[in-house]
């Protein structure tokens, strides 16, 4: 399984000669497991046919910004966020120029400034162009804004000249595409995560829950498989696809799922409780339906156990992170809720806010551990799980080390 497996790859062609090396990097980047989508900027297609590109890619190619027809099918700003990566091969002078400038005024440098993904571009152009201290301070600029710079390398170009400038070779741009995204940081270890809501029956057909959609948990599944865990789900009742080599177990209640989590304490390295699970439940369960005849009924609920508090304070507890779906005063709510529960990590976000949360495919969080914390600013739901499993692998390395 390639480093990219499940990633969406964004792959910009820009008008260079090196365009006709980006056909074989669509292929590196497929063989790599990633999906690919091209947006070539107008010189582009002066190297390279759109045509080709979109055969190999499998999927239309983008050129314009303001076109209607592409808009109504995935418009810039859904291209933007559907990016895990976007990779700009080859990028020119000019390009490098346009994206230090923050310019926005064609497809490929909006898609640049509206993503939330990593940019990584990987420079080709003369070696005149390359050495010339404009594109020294832009090179620069974009280092120090994050953007990841693959290349060039050195040799003869197509003008005759020979030295600095070169577009790598697509495997190399592969290669380094996949190094972005550190896999095996969890291989060998098994990763427990709940998900999903949980369903309290009040009698055959009527049950207590809540809004969950289960994205955020499916996700963290998904990030840890990725990062070579061998992963469990246990999931409340959802509509989602269990994601590649995930062992999932079904469940509905609240005491359900806990037996479940429990069961895997002693071969559980790392558990994380994602789920949203229903504090109380009605103290019976009625076999048959329930009539209706009063006009008032009378519901006796009770507490459901703590499922993330049970296996912190089981014997052979793994690493346990939690969530904090909190409205105001999200730190200090989700720091005591991380003291109380006895977790080394929790994850706070701020349900208040409307553009992030429950059925929402992105997320903005703060993740704490007992002496520091992270901030993910909104993301979509599969980065933010990418950087909770980055940063539990690195409280882990640290806590070994603190015991070694
Ligand atoms: O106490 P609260 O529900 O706010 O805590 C949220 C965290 O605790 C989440 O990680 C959630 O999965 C977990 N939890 C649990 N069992 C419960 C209630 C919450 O594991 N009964």
């Amino acid at each position: 399984m390639g480093r990219l497996y499940n990633r969406n790859v964004l792959l910009g062609v820009t008008g260079g000669i090196a365009a006709y090396k980006s056909a074989q990097l669509v292929r590196d980047l497929q063989e790599a497991g990633a999906t690919v989508r091209v947006v070539m900027t107008r010189g582009a297609t002066e190297f390279i046919t759109p045509l080709t590109l979109q055969a190999l890619s499998g999927h239309p190619v983008h050129q314009e910004l303001l076109d209607a027809d592409a808009e109504a099918g995935m418009g810039h700003i859904e291209l933007a966020r559907w990016a895990d990566l976007v990779l700009v091969a080859p990028a020119t002078a000019d390009c490098l120029s346009r994206l230090a400038q923050g310019r926005a005024d064609d497809l490929l440098t909006t898609l640049c400034l509206a993503t939330p993904a990593p940019l990584m571009v990987a420079p080709a152009m003369n070696q005149g162009m390359w050495n010339d201290p404009a594109t020294a301070a832009n090179i620069e600029t974009l280092t120090t804004r994050g953007v990841h710079i693959t290349g060039p390398a050195e040799g003869s170009q197509a003008c005759g000249d020979v030295g600095p400038g070169r577009m790598q070779e697509p495997a190399d741009i592969a290669a380094a595409a996949q190094a972005l995204f550190a896999a095996g940081q969890l291989d060998g270890l098994q990763l427990t995560v709940t998900a999903g809501p949980t369903r309290e029956p009040l009698d055959p057909v009527r049950y207590i829950s809540n809004h969950s959609s289960g994205k955020m948990g499916f996700a963290i599944a998904r990030a840890a498989a990725e990062a070579g865990a061998l992963t469990t789900l246990i999931s409340g009742p959802v509509a989602l696809e269990t994601p590649e080599s995930v062992n999932r177990i079904e469940v509905s209640s609240a005491l359900e799922m806990y037996d479940a989590a429990l069961a895997q304490m002693g071969h559980c390295d790392i558990f994380v409780g994602c789920a949203a699970v229903a504090d109380y439940r009605p103290v019976e369960s009625q076999p048959q339906k329930i009539k209706k005849g009063q006009e008032t009924m009378q519901l006796e609920l009770v507490r459901n156990p703590d499922i993330i508090a049970a296996v912190a304070a089981h014997s052979q507890r793994p690493f346990t992170v939690g969530f904090a779906a909190e409205t105001q005063d999200v730190l200090d709510y989700a720091r005591s809720k991380m003291h109380k529960k006895g977790l080394d990590m929790i994850v706070a976000n701020d349900v208040a806010r409307e553009d992030g949360g429950f059925n929402s495919d992105r997320n903005a969080a703060t993740i704490l551990w007992p002496d520091g914390s992270l901030e993910v600013p909104l993301t979509t739901k599969g980065e933010l799980a990418r950087r909770l499993i980055d940063t539990i692998a690195g409280q882990r390395r640290q806590q070994a080390g603190k015991v070694a």
